[in-house]
């Protein structure tokens, strides 16, 4: 979907105009009429009186204007706006009524100064998942926004760039795991490291095992598909790296301690991590800021075999740790540990960012809405947050207490994974997987809740893959890291 935005009303084959509930339509007609033309205005403003619309949220009024311009053209309700993010969501609303009508071209018309989620939320709102050569229906080709308030092309395309960041990782989220194995993933990664300023290096399995990793080729040595590490690199500056870090566990059986019906089914997208990480650098490669950036994933399937690693098997971290394996399900903190280690020890980063789907204690605890934020520096954990704010992302942090790091201690190794009796999943998680980032400012973002909604869709997600984090790092990459 090609977007530009103007003062001016373009001609169009299908318009969505946007009504806040407590502004009238008159009172909006001088704004209106700096954008279309008088007769269209008029013809609203009699429609609107007729059809008592009055801005709700949601609420929809179809009109086919006599007026020459516009063929179809749909009022929808801004709401009262307490929340900014209704703008966001009545973005996703409209796209989605104009793809109803089989328009190619259409455009927005709204007065408000939103212009990041009237387009964050139309690319949103727009996102269909079809695999193989099935085309998406009704396609919309080009959007064009008409709004009073002048918008640079600069500001827009780095809005785009983000919003399709986010569609690039629900892509790879929501590829089944037959079509997102562990190769698939290097496959994607080798893609977007074809753009500029971006290297690629893989480590193997035989690297990794060279690398002693036991982590990483533990939880995968029960797959036919060997793990993989891969390492991403834009450097659009010299200064020392921001390192991403993102389980790319591509399906995750639970291994022996094998995860039941109703939980297995949707565990294709339990390389959410990854694929959030691989969104970032789409942005990245788009926008092409002044910064460094180390993006790590670890790719590899938790499966069960003959050769699987089993519950009381004891594994070597590249670091020397060790490790009991207590719950084969566990598995993507082993893989986290590997591959935090490595990045910590190899690119010495500034700050390290890690995104697992990695507890359904998270899942428990904050639902679907909200991702569980770790730390071992709350000034960095506070920025994100402001960045999520901004984003209309929801992220909440969760605490790692003294208790935790002493109870993820084990008899008979340095590290237990999974401990009987504790039922503190995710700050549990957060606390093993502090031991491998050194001292480096570090936050864990446990996206399994946030990563894939198994049920239900709203208006800017369809069932799947949400794309969660993606929106919050690249506007926390814009305003704070940017040419420091
Ligand atoms: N991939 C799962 C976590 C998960 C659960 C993601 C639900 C998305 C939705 C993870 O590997 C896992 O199985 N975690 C276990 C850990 C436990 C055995 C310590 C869990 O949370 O149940
Ligand atoms: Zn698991
Ligand atoms: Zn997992």
């Amino acid at each position: 979907m090609k977007i530009r935005a103007t003062t001016k009303f373009v001609a169009a084959e299908a318009v969505a105009i946007f009504i806040p509930e407590n502004k009238s339509f008159s009172s909006l007609k001088t704004y209106f009429k700096t954008i279309l033309p008088e007769e269209i205005v008029s013809e609203i403003s009699l429609r609107i009186n007729e059809a008592d619309f009055s801005g709700k949220k949601n609420e929809i009024l179809q009109i086919f204007p006599k007026s020459k311009g516009v063929k179809k053209c749909i009022l929808v309700g801004l709401g009262e706006l307490k929340q900014k993010e209704e703008v966001r969501r009545a973005a996703g609303t409209a796209i989605r009524a104009l793809k109803k009508l089989k328009a190619k071209k259409v455009a927005f018309v709204f007065t408000e100064p939103e212009m990041q989620r009237f387009v964050s939320g139309a690319i949103a709102g727009a996102y269909e998942f079809k695999i193989g050569d099935t085309k998406e229906q009704n396609r919309i080709e080009s959007l064009v926004l008409c709004s009073p308030v002048k918008i640079s092309k600069k500001d827009l395309d780095q809005e785009v760039s983000a919003a399709e960041a986010v569609n690039f990782t629900r892509d790879l989220v929501n590829s089944p795991a037959g079509h997102m194995s562990p190769e698939d993933l290097e496959k994607s990664a080798r893609q977007v490291a074809k753009g500029k300023n971006v290297s690629i290096t893989v480590l193997d399995s035989k690297k990794l095992l060279k690398l002693k990793m036991g982590g990483i080729m533990g939880v995968g040595q029960g797959s036919e598909i060997p793990p993989r590490m891969i390492i991403l690199e834009y450097k659009g500056s010299t200064k020392e790296p921001v390192a991403l870090v993102g389980k790319g566990v591509c399906f995750d059986s639970g291994g022996y301690n094998l995860k039941p019906t109703k939980h297995i089914e949707s565990m294709f997208s339990d390389m959410a991590g990854a694929a959030t990480v691989l969104g970032i650098f789409h942005w990245l490669v788009k926008t092409q800021p002044k910064i460094h950036v180390v993006g790590v994933l670890g790719a590899v399937e938790n499966m069960v075999s003959g050769q699987a690693f089993k519950p009381g098997d004891i594994i070597t971290f590249g670091n020397g740790q060790t490790c009991e394996i207590t719950n084969t399900d566990a598995e993507g903190r082993l893989v986290l540990a590997d591959c935090l280690h490595y990045v910590a020890t190899k690119y010495k980063p500034s700050k390290i960012i890690d995104f697992a789907t990695l507890t359904g204690a998270c899942v428990a605890a904050l639902g679907n809405e909200i991702t569980g934020l770790m730390t071992n520096t709350p000034e960095l954990l506070q920025s994100i947050s402001v960045a999520a704010e901004d984003r209309d992302e929801r992220v909440w942090e969760l605490p790692i207490i003294p208790l935790f790091r002493e109870k993820i201690k084990s008899e008979v190794a340095d590290l237990q994974c999974w401990t009987a009796g504790v039922s503190a999943g995710s700050s549990m998680a957060g606390a093993f997987l502090e031991n491998f980032v050194q001292d480096i400012p570090w936050v864990h973002c446990d996206i399994a809740g946030t990563a894939y909604h198994e049920s239900g869709g709203d208006e800017l997600s369809p069932r799947g893959a949400t794309g969660s984090m993606v929106q919050t790092m690249c506007e926390w990459f814009r305003f704070t890291q940017n040419n420091k």
